[in-house]
Order: structure tokens, then C-alpha cells, then sequence
């Protein structure tokens, strides 16, 4: 059995399970968009961008792959409710099957901020692909494809990270509550 990192307070989603979701998603939507000439997904900086390089090499239909950046949180677990971009696509996504790909959804802010610029943007079909989801009453925006619902706590690994910490493990473990209150 692996050590877990002294920050950490145990393994939410394994690697295993983690790669087994991704394969079931890219399928899914290899699958859905079978008649399309090709897919662009949008990963959102900086946490997606592990969850994108996986979904992406294993999707069977042709692919784009794009980034955006949001600020929202910071360096602390608490939300700052502002989301702003800092980095925009390099090129129009007008008349394109896109999806969105995040890494975690918490409140909703961001992937609805983001949903709401895209689509203005006029694609020819927008939907969301999202790792996780943290357990909450409601959000207000679709997930079209989702890897897991997990407990509303603060996790890293997989991408996600605490203020740049521990975003390179390959599985999503818990951060404990006291590293993020004693900053
Ligand atoms: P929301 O806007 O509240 O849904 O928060 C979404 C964004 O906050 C994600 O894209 C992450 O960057 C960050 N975030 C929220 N919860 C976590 C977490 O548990 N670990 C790491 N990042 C998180």
C-alpha cells in the first residue's frame, strides 16, 4: 500500500477507478458525436488539463484540443465568487461541437460563467464534461458528462490542486482541513 502524503486524509477516487471513468466517457462521447467532423474541447487551466490529455487519446472520433484560464479561487480553499478569464481561445468556436472540459464543480460559478460565454459564442452544439462533482442541492448548469460525485471537501490530485500542491498524484485523495485553515 501506497503512503499518503501527511496532508492528506485518504483516497477518494483511486487511479484505477479513475482510468476506468475516463475510458467509459470517452466512449460515450466517441460515440455521440460518431457523425461529427470533429469535437473541440475546451480544458479549463489549470486543473483539467491531466483529465483532458487522458479523455482526449482516448476518444476515437477526431479531436481539437483548446485551453481556456478563469480566475476564481486564488491560493485558498475559499471561493472568492468573481470568475474572470485570463486566458481566451486562440481561435473562434463559431459553427463547432464543442465541450467544455472541468475538472471539479463545487458551487457551479465557474462552469456556469464559462457556459454562458461560450454559448454566446455560438457554436453549433456546446455540452460539459466534468471529473467530479462535489455533493451540493443544485447548480445551474447542465453536465452533459460527469466521472463522479464525491463529498464536499477540498480534494487534490489528478489535476486539482491546494495553492499548487499535490496536483501531479495520480489518484484524487482529501486535503486535511487543517492545511488549508492554518494558511
Ligand atoms: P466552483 O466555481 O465553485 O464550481 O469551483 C470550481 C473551481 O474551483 C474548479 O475549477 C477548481 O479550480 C476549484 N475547486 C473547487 N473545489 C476544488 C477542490 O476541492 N480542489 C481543487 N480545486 C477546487
Amino acid at each position: 500500500m501506497t503512503t499518503l502524503h501527511p496532508d492528506l486524509a485518504g483516497v477518494i477516487i483511486s487511479e484505477e477507478d479513475i482510468q476506468r471513468r475516463v475510458k467509459e466517457l470517452a466512449n460515450q462521447i466517441s460515440t455521440d458525436y460518431v457523425d461529427a467532423e470533429r469535437v473541440y474541447l475546451i480544458g479549463i487551466l489549470k486543473g483539467a488539463f491531466i483529465f483532458l490529455s487522458d479523455l482526449s487519446r482516448c476518444l476515437t472520433i477526431p479531436n481539437v484540443v483548446d485551453f481556456m484560464a478563469v480566475s476564481s479561487y486564488g491560493k485558498t480553499a475559499t471561493s472568492t465568487g468573481a470568475v474572470r478569464v485570463v486566458l481566451d481561445l486562440r481561435d473562434t468556436i463559431e459553427n463547432k461541437h464543442v465541450i467544455i472540459v472541468e475538472d471539479i464543480v463545487d458551487t457551479g460559478l465557474t462552469l456556469s460563467y464559462l457556459y454562458k460565454t461560450l454559448k454566446s459564442r455560438n457554436p453549433a452544439s456546446l455540452k460539459t464534461c466534468v471529473l467530479a462533482i462535489k455533493d451540493r442541492d443544485s447548480i445551474d448548469v447542465p453536465i452533459d458528462y460527469l466521472g463522479f460525485e464525491i463529498p464536499d471537501v477540498w480534494v487534490v490530485g489528478y489535476g486539482l490542486d491546494y495553492a499548487d500542491t499535490h496536483r501531479t498524484l495520480p489518484f484524487v485523495a482529501e486535503l486535511k482541513q487543517e492545511v488549508y485553515e492554518n494558511k
